[in-house]
């Protein structure tokens, strides 16, 4: 079966002195959503950014936000990045002690839910919140940082939650991140992925190479 693939580039490889520059730059170059890494120097041992500045770039795009929450405690924060703009809002199950109740407060905020599993974190957390989950995010490399090599024993954990998503009859896109690149993009879609992050493979060589970074992660070199 063939379905729409969409790409996510990660603003965290973009030059951080002219993000709404950026932004504006991957919105034209085909960009289908905006993903945003929000670290905290304690879930994951980096830190990035917060509500304001994904406030401060929601004029320049029309384009879905797609905010992944790396911070403990998450629940805190929920509110700041859906009033910021958010469209959707990815947690990991470990950043609460709740995370049915994570889940079911971005629906309440009106946003869409998703939730992120690291690569040892094993799928069936998501068996139970199945239900109230718009987005699965499958982790190719442990979070923190951009520039890591994908972690292929991660593509069988995509085979299966595309089983457990078919099966379900729900509209749940799954979402691959880290160290995706023009080759590994194509077994994560062969895996039944349908977006993908990018951070490294998309900003590398500055502007005028966005919009071709984007079609190869798309369609293949
Ligand atoms: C890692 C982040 C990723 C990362 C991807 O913790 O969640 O989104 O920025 O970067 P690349 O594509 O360079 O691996
Ligand atoms: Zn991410």
């Amino acid at each position: 079966m063939t379905r729409d693939i969409l790409i996510a580039p990660s603003i965290l490889s973009a030059d951080f002195a002219a993000l709404g520059a950026e932004v504006r730059a991957i919105d034209a170059a085909g960009a289908d959503y905006i993903h945003v890494d929000v670290m905290d120097g304690h879930f994951v041992p980096n830190i990035t950014i917060g509500p304001g500045v994904v406030k401060a770039l929601r004029p320049h795009t029309e384009k879905v936000f797609d905010v992944h929450l790396m911070i403990s405690p998450v629940d805190l924060f929920i509110e700041d990045f859906v009033t910021a703009g958010a469209d959707i809002v990815t947690i990991h199950p470990e950043a609460g002690a709740h995370v049915h109740r994570t889940l079911q407060l971005i629906k309440a905020l009106g946003a869409k839910a998703g939730i992120s599993l690291n690569p040892g974190t094993p799928i069936d957390v998501v068996d139970q919140v199945i239900d109230l989950v718009d987005l699965i995010l499958v982790m190719t490399v442990n979070p923190g940082f951009g520039g890591q090599a994908f972690i292929a024993s991660q593509l069988p954990k995509i085979e299966a939650l595309r089983t457990r998503i078919d099966a379900s009859g729900r509209d749940i896109r799954l979402e691959v991140d880290g160290g995706v690149n023009v080759e590994t993009a194509q077994q994560a879609i062969a895996a039944g992925a349908d977006v993908l992050v990018a951070g490294t493979a998309t900003f590398t060589g500055g502007p005028d190479r966005y919009a071709e970074n984007i079609r190869r992660l798309r369609t293949g070199p």
